[in-house]
C-alpha cells in the first residue's frame, strides 16, 4: 500500500502544489487547512485529495486531527510542515499579538505536528519530516522579525531532530523557498516587491510553487534516506548560505 503523506496548509499556495505533486508521485495525501473552507472545498473537488481542518498552533487539535487521519487512512509516514502565516510590520510597530501569532503557527505549529507523529514514526522505523522554512529565516528580512525568527527556529529544530531520528530511519529536512508567486508574496506592497525584492533575484523572476513541490517529493522518497538535517534552498540565487 502506498505511503500516507500529510501536508499542513496543503490546500493553497506552495502547500497545494506539494499535495498535488505527492499525489502524482503515488502517495495517499491528506491536506490540512486552517481557515479558508471555500478554497479547501474547491481544492478537494478538483484534486480528489482529502482535506481536514484544524489550527496547527493548537496542540490538542493536531493530536485529534492526526488520530482521525491515522484511523481512517493509515499511519502518517510523511509529514510536510508547510502551514505558515505572515504578520509583517517594522519592529517598532510590531505588536505582541503579531509576534505570538507568527511564532505560534510557524514554529510551535511545527513542534505540535511533528511531536504528534514522532512516536509512530519511531515505532515503525520509518519517517520523513520536511519543514518549509524560508529564505527569510536564513538571511532575515525588514518587517519580518517575527517570521524570520520562527523560520530560523525551524532550521534549528530540523538539525536537532535529524540527529534523534537518524537511528530510527526517520529523516528530518528543511526547504527554504525564496520569493514564490503565491498569495502570501503577492500581498507584499507592489512597490516593495518590484523595487526591493525582484531586483535581488538573479534569475529575474518569482519562483513557482511547483519548483518547491519537486524538492519535497525528492526528500520524501525512500531513496533520499541518506539526506537528513539538510536545508535545501530554492530561491533563484537570491541568497547563498
Ligand atoms: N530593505 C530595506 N529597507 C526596506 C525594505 C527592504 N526590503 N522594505 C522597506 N524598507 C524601508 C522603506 O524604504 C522605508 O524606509 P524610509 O522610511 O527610509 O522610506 C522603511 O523601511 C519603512 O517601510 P514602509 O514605508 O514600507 O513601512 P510600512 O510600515 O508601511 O511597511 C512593511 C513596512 C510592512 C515591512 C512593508 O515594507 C513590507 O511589507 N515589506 C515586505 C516585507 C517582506 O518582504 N515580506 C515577505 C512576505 S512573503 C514571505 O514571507 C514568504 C517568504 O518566505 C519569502
Amino acid at each position: 500500500m502506498s505511503r500516507v503523506a500529510l501536508v499542513t496548509g496543503g490546500t493553497r499556495g506552495i502547500g497545494a502544489a506539494i499535495s498535488i505533486a505527492l499525489k502524482a508521485a503515488g502517495y495517499r495525501v491528506v491536506a490540512n487547512y486552517a481557515g479558508n473552507e471555500e478554497k479547501a472545498k474547491v481544492f478537494a473537488e478538483e484534486t480528489g485529495i482529502q482535506v481536514r481542518r484544524w489550527d496547527v498552533s493548537n496542540y490538542q487539535a493536531c493530536a485529534d486531527g492526526i488520530a482521525e487521519i491515522e484511523a481512517a487512512v493509515g499511519p502518517v509516514e510523511v509529514l510536510v510542515n508547510n502551514a505558515g502565516i505572515t504578520r509583517d510590520a517594522m519592529f517598532h510597530k510590531m505588536t505582541p499579538q503579531q509576534w505570538n501569532e507568527v511564532i505560534g503557527t510557524n514554529l510551535t505549529g511545527v513542534f505540535n505536528m511533528t511531536h504528534t507523529v514522532w512516536s509512530g514514526m519511531r515505532d515503525r522505523s520509518f519517517g520523513r519530516v520536511i519543514t518549509i522554512s524560508s529564505i527569510n529565516g536564513q538571511k532575515g528580512q525588514v518587517g519580518q522579525a517575527n517570521y524570520s525568527a520562527a523560520k530560523a527556529g525551524d532550521l534549528g529544530f530540523t538539525k536537532a531532530l535529524a540527529q534523534e531520528g537518524a537511528a530510527k530511519g526517520i529523516t528530518v529536512n528543511a526547504v527554504c523557498p525564496g520569493y514564490i508567486a503565491t498569495e502570501m508574496v503577492l500581498a507584499v506592497p507592489e512597490k516593495v516587491l518590484n523595487e526591493r525584492i525582484i531586483p535581488q533575484i538573479p534569475v529575474g523572476r518569482l519562483g513557482q510553487p511547483e519548483e518547491i513541490a519537486r524538492v519535497v517529493v525528492f526528500l520524501a522518497s525512500d531513496e533520499a534516506g541518506f539526506i537528513t538535517g539538510s536545508t535545501i534552498s530554492a530561491n533563484g540565487g537570491q541568497f547563498f548560505v
